[in-house]
């Protein structure tokens, strides 16, 4: 089995290759997959950190250069890489960008693959499904870039979307892993943990966004983590927000703006209004995000805190956390 896992990474890493010199030496791959990276401003240098790479536009590119290399077809398909339907047998990934998943020690265990189609009636993103070597809820997109990094800040960027990481690192701020588009899963919270307590979530600033936001800080917050939230102006999402912000005043951005997960959510439920009744909402669900956090002491803090920025005695908000505390336990 150790033979057969050695079998697909090798595969994967031989894809890996074939689509970045797809990207640099193929006429194709120049002028639409390079075209298209530079018209999003990632430099040269960015391309080969994240291994960026090009898919042609054929139903069999990968199939038949990797048969001449010798590869066995059967580990093209259990990789992922390979669709087989009745009699037909096709390469998965064709006329797409390639972002290769790597696993923490850096070996690619799986794509995900952007359209440059305006039209195009597939899904924006196309990603390897499940194999013997890749989980989605697993993995972050960015940890083995990133971990180094996270470890030095003491601090992880969480963002939605393999472009968030990769604009973000090619402006400097390296700690910083995506979830992909999925709702956090407790195995990615732990995969953080091993590399430090603190993470900021930037999601996009959309519903979709948000809504994840509040989601993700629960669940982090019941895992042990320490959060922040950064809010986005509507529409916008790091990588396009830096890129029309540029490099320094983004990160002023971030600092600035960057709230506990108190101050986030009290200002997404009540800023704005006087509604007592949407006041009493915010507070209760403030209340049982505070009542996930496993150490006494961070809760009581955090008690403190949300009294102090809601003007709430603190002696309702406790007997409020002590109910929830009861519940639960
Ligand atoms: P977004 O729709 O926010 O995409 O999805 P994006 O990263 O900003 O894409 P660009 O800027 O248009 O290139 C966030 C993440 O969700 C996953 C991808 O990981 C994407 O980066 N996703 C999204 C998919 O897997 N499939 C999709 O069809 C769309
Ligand atoms: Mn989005
Ligand atoms: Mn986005
Ligand atoms: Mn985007
Ligand atoms: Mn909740």
């Amino acid at each position: 089995a150790q033979n057969e896992r050695e079998s697909l990474f090798i595969t994967l890493n031989y894809a890996k290759d074939h689509f970045v010199s797809n990207l640099w030496e193929s006429e194709e791959g120049r002028n639409i997959g390079l075209t298209y990276f530079k018209e999003r401003s990632f430099s040269e240098e960015t391309i080969k950190t994240f291994e960026l790479g090009y898919a042609l536009d054929q139903w069999q590119g990968l199939m038949d250069a990797s048969a001449k290399k010798g590869y066995n077809e059967t580990y093209l398909a259990r990789a992922g890489l390979k669709i087989v339907k009745e009699d037909k047998a096709y390469d998965r990934f064709r006329g797409r960008v390639t972002f290769p998943i790597h696993n923490v020690s850096g070996k690619v265990i799986a794509f995900g693959a952007r359209t440059l189609k305006s039209n195009e009636k597939g899904p924006k993103y196309l990603n390897s499904p499940e194999t013997e070597l890749y989980t989605k809820s697993k993995i972050l997109y960015g940890i083995f870039q990133a971990k180094n990094e996270i470890r030095n800040q003491a601090n992880c960027y969480l963002v939605e979307g393999y472009t968030d990481v990769i604009s973000l690192y090619q402006g400097g701020i390296k700690n910083v892993v995506a979830s992909s588009g999925t709702s956090l899963t407790e195995d990615q919270i732990k995969l953080i943990k091993r590399y430090t307590e603190n993470v900021t979530v930037l999601f996009d600033g959309d519903k979709a966004g948000i809504k994840a936001s509040m989601r993700g800080i629960d669940m982090m917050l019941s895992g042990g983590l320490n959060v922040k939230a950064v809010r986005f102006p509507e529409g916008e999402d790091p990588d396009s927000y830096s890129k029309q912000l540029g490099g320094t005043a983004f990160k002023a951005y971030l600092d600035e703006n960057s709230l506990d997960f108190i101050s986030f959510k009290t200002e997404l439920y009540i800023t704005g209004t006087n509604d007592p009744i949407k006041r009493a909402e915010a507070i209760r669900e403030i209340v049982h995000s505070i009542s996930l956090i496993p150490d006494p002491i961070k809760r009581t803090v955090y008690v403190q805190q949300c009294s102090n920025k809601l003007g709430i005695e603190e002696g309702t908000l406790i007997s409020e956390l002590n109910k929830l505390l009861i519940k639960e336990s």
